[in-house]
Formats: C-alpha cells, structure tokens, sequence
C-alpha cells in the first residue's frame, strides 16, 4: 500500500493502534470518527456510504466482515463473495478512504475467539417480522455484530444504507433502547440506471433473472404512485403485489410499514410510511423498499 492508502488492520490490537494514531486534518469534518459496517463484496451502493463518511468524519473505518451470525442455515454463508483485494482497490479510489482512514478485515477467530457468542443481542418484536420471519435470528446476528464493531471501533457516527430498511431500523432501536453513545444515519438506496437497486447478491442472478428483478423497483413505483393518488395500505399492497407476481418465482412479503417498528400500518393510516418487498428470482432472494406518503381516501 502506497502513503495515501488507508491502514489495513486485521486484528483488535493494530485496530486500536491505528485508531490511536493522529488522524487525518479534515477541519471542515463534525465528528471525529465515522464507521461503514460491510461485509465485502463492494459496490456504488458501499462506496456511497463511505463517500457520506467521508464528509462528516475526519476519520472514517470501514469494516469488512462477513458475520456467519447471522446467516442462517441453508443460506450463502460459503458462497456469499469475498475478494479483499478488489474491495480494497474500489476503497482506495478517488474521493474515497485516504491516509489515516483505517480499514478492519477480522477473521471469525478475531470476531469470536471462543466460537459463537453465548450471549448475543436480541433484536426484540422487530426481529420477529418481515426479514426477520423468513430469516429467524438474522437481526440476532445483525445487532450483536453490529454491537462489537461499536464497540471495538468506538465511532461518533455511523452509517447504513436505506436498501436494508428493517435492519436500519432494527439498529436505531439499539442504539436507543442500549443508550448506545452513537449518531446512526442512514444513506439513500443507489439504483442501476435500469433501477436494480445495487447489492452484492445481484451477483448471483443471471442476465434473464436480472431482468426479472427489475419488477421489485417497478412494483415500488406502482405502489408509491398509487399512495400519491390516494390508495390506502391494502390498496398499494396490491398493486405492488400485481407487479411482482407477473415477474418473480415467488414473493416472500409486500408491507406498508411503520418506519420504526416495520409492523403493517391500519388502512387508516396518513403520512410516511415504508413500502418493503421481498422476493426470489431463480435462487436468489432480493429486497427492496422505499418511503411512500399516504394522504388517506
Ligand atoms: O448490512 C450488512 O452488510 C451487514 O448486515 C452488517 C451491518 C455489516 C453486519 O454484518
């Protein structure tokens, strides 16, 4: 790695040292230090929370990790993609983590020297719904992972993307419920120009099944449009659901959401609400989701 390049730490003592060390002279930058939460296999969506970072932190760590917590079994713990060195190149690129930005890539045995955590957060109600029904425990995995990189990165803000809705949510009612001493925003979805939004498992779809999943960004935009004109949950649900059945192998939910509970808002219901979908296209399960207003019939 060259001057500029940020420090690569694999474990807890050279990640403290590297947080130790002056950081980089960003005056302009709020907070001193920022955190982007990753498990690898990068792209536009990851960089622009590192780009986000970047603007409100004088240091920024990123973490690469890909925590077998919260996969459950039967899922893509072994196959999910994993190329440090590719995701270190993207990293490195113009605009983005610099001298003094820190990049921590621990093993499992650095995460859980003793194997599994016996003690682990619980993610409570929100963790029981949505993502959390078809992928029980996954929000467990999520927050104890997300806890420890807390923890053990010590920032004053940390950032998650919008795709993951629910596990934004779910790590906001941490923070809060824990009195966890961290600012959480989250960054807006990035989209291919088509209006995939970008994920690391659309790696896994085929060039016919891609094109089947653009019905999952189609069916939000049918579904927003249909709040704009007045429809009430049930109403954008089926819409949304019309979409997504002409396209996809199988539709795992379509909700109309409280944004910080993710439990279904009455038909009654005005104002911002979280239009979230899942679905599987050939093998792959993909989400989606977007902010609707509802202005009531
Ligand atoms: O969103 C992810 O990539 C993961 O769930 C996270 C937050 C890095 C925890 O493993």
């Amino acid at each position: 790695m060259t001057d500029s390049a940020p420090v690569l730490v694999h474990d807890v003592a050279q990640l403290s040292a590297a947080l130790d060390a002056p950081a980089p002279d960003r005056t302009a930058a709020p907070y001193n230090r920022a955190v982007v939460m990753t498990m690898g296999a990068l792209h536009a969506g990851h960089l622009s929370l590192v780009r986000a970072a970047k603007e409100l932190a004088s240091r920024v760590v990123v973490t690469i990790f890909v925590n077998p917590l919260q996969f459950g079994p039967g899922e893509d713990l072994e196959r999910y993609p994993r190329d440090l060195d590719r995701d270190l190149a993207l990293l490195s690129g113009p605009g983005l983590l610099g001298a003094g930005d820190v990049v921590f890539a621990p093993t499992p045995q650095v995460m859980y020297p003793d194997g599994e955590p016996s003690v682990r957060v619980s993610a409570g109600p929100i963790g029981t719904v949505l993502e959390g029904a078809v992928r029980p425990g996954h929000f467990d995995g999520v927050l104890t992972v997300v806890l420890k990189l807390l923890h053990l990165t010590r920032p004053d803000v940390a950032l998650f993307g919008r795709k993951d809705a629910q596990q934004l949510a779910a790590v906001r009612a941490m923070v809060r419920d824990l009195d966890v001493p961290v600012e959480v925003r989250g960054v807006p979805i990035v989209r291919d120009d088509d209006g995939l939004a970008l994920s690391s498992r659309n790696a896994y779809l085929s060039p016919e099944d891609r094109q089947r999943a653009l019905a999952l960004s189609r069916s939000l935009a049918a579904g927003r449009d249909r709040a704009a004109a007045g429809g009430a949950p049930d109403q954008v649900r089926s819409v949304v659901r019309a979409v997504l059945d002409d396209a996809v192998d199988a539709v795992d939910y379509v909700g109309v959401l409280d944004p910080d509970t993710f439990t279904e808002v009455p038909d009654t219901a005005v104002g911002t609400a979280v239009l979230a979908v899942a679905a599987r296209v050939g093998g792959t399960r993909l989400i989606d989701n977007t902010d609707v207003e509802l202005i009531g019939r």
